[in-house]
């Protein structure tokens, strides 16, 4: 018995782990372990042999099975010890710096929430159409038809189409205009609407890239005149340069509206800067006028009952002029460093109370 003991308890001191604890306890006190087979002996003893031998035996067990707890629980403080010792953190490290993969806002989207959030207060809603349209929506329902030399001017790019059909789109359309006769024939009259996106010509150059922005305007009532049109634009640009911006309407021709006027708005250059809002030179920022009767019609709707205004603005232009960004072409490099630079901060949004400059 006492070599049992002997035996078993230096084997499980010696155990390396818990598999090892596990093999000795099946060998010494599991169903067909050492002890076990001992106690079947005791039915072959005699009653005074059993009275020592069997109490002695349960004790051997007993002593057997709290080694092995005992042990489990040693060799579980020391994995822990040996985590602990090896999964270290060092905490007077620097922290990892915040943002450092976070994205930001183009200045062409932040530009589009500012004008989309000016106008929306003056109760434009936003309208949208494909950016690939047909000769049709592009150029005919504005009263451009294919003789016409705006279309030789507009540098269009055209698609071919493999299969044919000369119905289908084949035009990246040159401006926004096309939403105005899409979103008449979708609503109808009276209308209130922005539309902005990407157009696209065949052109490059410091100001001038094969796609760039811009936002359509149009107001369809029974009693609208060019005095709106002023003092709507005008609103914008004071809201939208957080400063009295004084505009200059430029008697002009465009095929869509009838009158038609280019508008400038008031600049100075101060050594080399431009500031929008003071001084006496004039900056052209978009085109507009009252909407050609033969538009209206081409958009469903009847030109004896309605009449409105329309104007179109380059989206990009005026992210320039607000934000200082010399180059136009750099809007589109995607550069990181540039987008870090003039980006803006992708949560903050803008809007007419928390403000609209950032
Ligand atoms: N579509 C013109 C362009 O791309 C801009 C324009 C001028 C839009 C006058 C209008 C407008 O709605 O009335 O150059």
């Amino acid at each position: 018995m006492d070599d049992l003991k002997a035996k078993y308890l230096g084997q499980i001191a010696d155990a390396a782990d818990e598999s090892a604890l596990e093999t000795i306890r099946v060998t010494a006190v599991g169903k067909k372990g050492e002890v076990a087979l001992k106690m079947r002996e005791l039915g072959k003893m005699t009653p005074e042999e059993r009275q020592v031998a069997g109490p002695a035996l349960n004790a051997l067990k007993d002593e057997i099975n709290s080694a092995i707890v005992a042990k489990r629980a040693g060799l579980a403080d020391a994995a822990l010890d040996e985590r602990l010792r090896t999964e270290w953190l060092d905490v007077t490290l620097p922290a990892r710096q915040r943002g450092h993969g976070q994205g930001t806002m183009h200045p062409v989207s932040q530009v589009t929430e500012e004008l989309t959030a000016i106008f929306a207060e003056m109760g434009f809603a936003v309208a949208e159409g494909p950016r690939i349209d047909t000769d049709w929506y592009n150029f005919d329902a504005l009263n451009i038809p294919s003789h016409h030399p705006a279309r030789a001017e507009m540098d269009t790019f055209y698609m071919s189409r493999a299969d044919g059909d000369n119905r289908a789109p084949n035009v990246l359309r040159t401006h926004t205009s096309p939403v105005q006769i899409r979103t008449m024939e979708a609503k109808g009259a009276p209308l209130r609407i922005i539309c902005p996106g990407g157009v696209y010509r065949a052109d490059y150059d410091q100001t001038h890239t094969p796609m760039f922005h811009q936002v359509e305007g149009l107001a369809l009532d029974r009693d609208i005149s060019m005095a709106n049109l002023k003092w709507t634009l005008e609103e914008f640009f004071s809201a939208f340069f957080e400063i009295d911006v004084k505009t200059r309407f430029r008697a002009s021709h465009f095929p869509f509206t009838e009158p038609s006027a280019e508008v400038d708005i008031q600049c100075s250059w101060v050594d080399g800067q431009l500031r929008i809002g003071e001084g006496d030179g004039w900056m052209e920022v978009l085109g507009s006028g009252m909407v050609h009767p033969s538009v209206i019609a081409a958009g469903g709707i009847d030109p004896e009952e309605w009449q409105g205004f329309a104007f179109g603005m380059g989206i990009d232009r005026i992210a320039m002029l607000k934000y200082g960004i010399p180059d136009l072409r750099a809007f589109f490099d995607s550069d990181l460093r540039w987008l870090r630079h003039y980006g803006f901060a992708s949560l903050d949004m803008p809007n007419l109370h928390g403000g609209l400059s950032r």
